[in-house]
């Protein structure tokens, strides 16, 4: 088991896991709080069950492709971050519950994110949002992201309809242990 645990500031990042199942339902399965994603919401818990699940046996691999933290905020858990890497880049993802948005945690939490598997080597981070999510707009504007396309063909889980995204990059510098 991989047992990388981040801590910043205010928060702590731990792996994700079936332990959180009803925290995790408490953001997952509200359509408001998961409007603009598009794998959630979750149908009922037993979907969120077995998606905590993949999520612990990602984490138990000797070379996870992906990782979903659990997002701690004094010891309660109120959302996640994540990072998919495909072709050497880690694609980003957050949510955070809806009763605590804007207190900056989901800049804080990927910022942390960024900053660990920066120094693990990844350089390219992208992000994909819903052109309406102007709240994960900013956030990747906060993370120093900057725009590079925006798509038609965006199937959000909880819309009947189609729409547009944006994809955000950021390129960090190689880690040095030097610090320079
Ligand atoms: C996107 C999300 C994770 C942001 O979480 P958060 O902890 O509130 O984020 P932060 O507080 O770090 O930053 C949010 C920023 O968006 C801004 N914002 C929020 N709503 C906004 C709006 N309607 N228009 C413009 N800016 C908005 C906030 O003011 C804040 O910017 P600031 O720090 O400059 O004031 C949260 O809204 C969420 O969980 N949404 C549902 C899940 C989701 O859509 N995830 C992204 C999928 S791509």
């Amino acid at each position: 088991m991989n047992e990388i645990v981040i801590t910043t500031k205010r928060l702590v990042l731990k792996p994700l896991g079936p332990e959180y199942l009803e925290s995790t339902n408490a953001y997952a399965l509200n359509r408001e709080n998961a409007r603009y994603m598009c794998f959630l919401p979750y149908r009922d818990s037993e979907e969120t069950l077995a998606k905590l699940r993949e999520f612990e046996t990602e984490w138990a691999k000797e070379k996870p492709e992906y990782y979903e933290f659990a997002v701690l905020y004094e010891g309660r858990h109120i959302g996640g971050v994540s990072v998919y890497f495909e072709d050497g880049a880690g694609e980003l993802g957050w949510i955070i519950r809806k009763d605590c948005w804007g207190s900056g945690f989901a800049a804080e939490a990927a910022e942390a994110l960024i900053d660990h598997f920066s120094e693990k080597g990844c350089t390219r981070f992208i992000a994909h949002c819903d052109t309406e999510n102007k709240a994960s707009c900013r956030v990747m504007e906060k993370l120093g992201m900057t725009r590079t396309a925006e798509y038609g063909g965006r199937k959000n889980r909880a819309s009947e309809t189609e729409s547009f995204e944006y994809r955000y990059e950021l390129v960090t510098a190689p880690f040095t242990s030097s610090g320079d």
